[in-house]
């Protein structure tokens, strides 16, 4: 098979765009793509103060990367859950990439705040890790938007992730997820920085070509307390999906959007803003009272403490 562009010898095969590439015009088409995403859906503005939240896997480095290359300088910010090997490998990554980029990298220390790692964490609050991990990351994140003056949070969730938990999702009708999910979510001033997910249309297999070609060194294992079996088996059912008919991963979230945008302009026209209630000790969004991250502090009888170690 033969680069599209060139004509010399293609290194990557994308069916589901019918094409293939070499690995220069490969990294191109890609940027391109993601460049046309985020103007698309307006992710970044000329006068945002963006920060990229970083795991060390390659979603995420690859989109500080490519920001980077696209003239978006984004710091970066990290969430150690204190999970041994794993989240100390995963920091050594992230640490090269922002020496690489000059970028600043900002470290919430599950261990410092809690006193414990996050296994031990949802124990106490008798969640399951992922989800305790959820809801500390999501409150992490936005807190080092609101408090250094972001006013946007990038993530580098990608097609494959975004399209297996929508299949789970309308699989059960979950509804009350079902429709919260979108590429950007928008502010609430003073509560909550904008969200945006430049790599919402970009396969998995697409980012880690991105990566390697790139030179960026990931983190390849998994978290510990990875996701469960659920999230791998609609992955493997959408990927067995892809395999005969390319592009359908590609459809379901085009037309998830569509939809989306369209129940939006409804929901606007119609006045049908939905109330928010604010944590009482912090400001963050809750279902009433405290939000899941004070009342976790509380519970493990610690007093709320939000610090930050800086990198670089
Ligand atoms: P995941 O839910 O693990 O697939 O991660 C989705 C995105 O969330 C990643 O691409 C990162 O942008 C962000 N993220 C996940 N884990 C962390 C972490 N520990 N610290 C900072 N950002 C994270
Ligand atoms: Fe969430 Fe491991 S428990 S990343
Ligand atoms: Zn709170």
């Amino acid at each position: 098979m033969k680069c599209r562009i060139c004509g010399q010898p293609a290194s990557i095969n994308l069916r589901s765009h019918k094409t293939a590439f070499c690995e220069t015009d490969f990294l191109h088409f890609f940027e391109r793509r993601v460049r046309t995403t985020i103007r698309k859906y307006r992710l970044v503005g000329k006068d945002d103060r963006p920060v990229v939240a970083v795991s060390g896997g390659k979603d995420s480095l690859s989109l500080w990367y490519l920001l980077s290359r696209m003239g978006i300088a984004a710091d970066g910010i990290y969430v150690d859950l204190g999970i041994g090997d794993y989240s100390r490998v995963s920091l050594e990554k992230i640490k090269a990439v922002a020496d690489r980029l000059g970028r600043k990298v900002f470290i919430f220390h599950v261990r410092d705040i809690f006193q414990m790692g996050i296994g031990e964490v949802a124990r106490a609050i008798r969640r399951v890790p992922c989800s305790a991990c959820g809801m500390i990351k999501r409150y992490v994140m936005n807190r080092v938007c609101m408090d250094r003056g972001y006013n946007l949070l990038l993530t580098g969730h990608n097609l494959d992730d975004e399209a297996a938990a929508l299949f789970g999702n309308v699989l059960y009708w979950k509804k009350e997820y079902l429709w919260r999910k979108d590429i950007v979510l928008e502010e609430k001033e003073g509560h909550l920085s904008r969200k945006a997910k430049p790599f919402f249309l970009c396969s998995e297999r697409e980012v880690a070509a991105y990566a390697i070609i790139s030179g960026i060194d990931y983190i390849y294992e998994e978290c510990p307390f990875s996701k469960g079996a659920k999230t791998l088996t609609y992955k493997g059912i959408l990927g067995r999906l892809e395999e005969s008919s390319p592009g359908t991963k590609l459809m379901f979230i085009k037309g998830y959007l569509n939809e989306l945008r369209q129940m939006k302009m409804h929901d606007e026209a119609a006045g049908e803003a939905k109330e928010v209630i604010y944590c009482e000790t912090c400001g963050y969004p809750t279902l009433g009272g405290q939000c899941g991250f004070c009342w976790t502090l509380k519970k493990l009888g610690l007093s709320y403490r939000v610090e930050f170690e800086e990198y670089g």
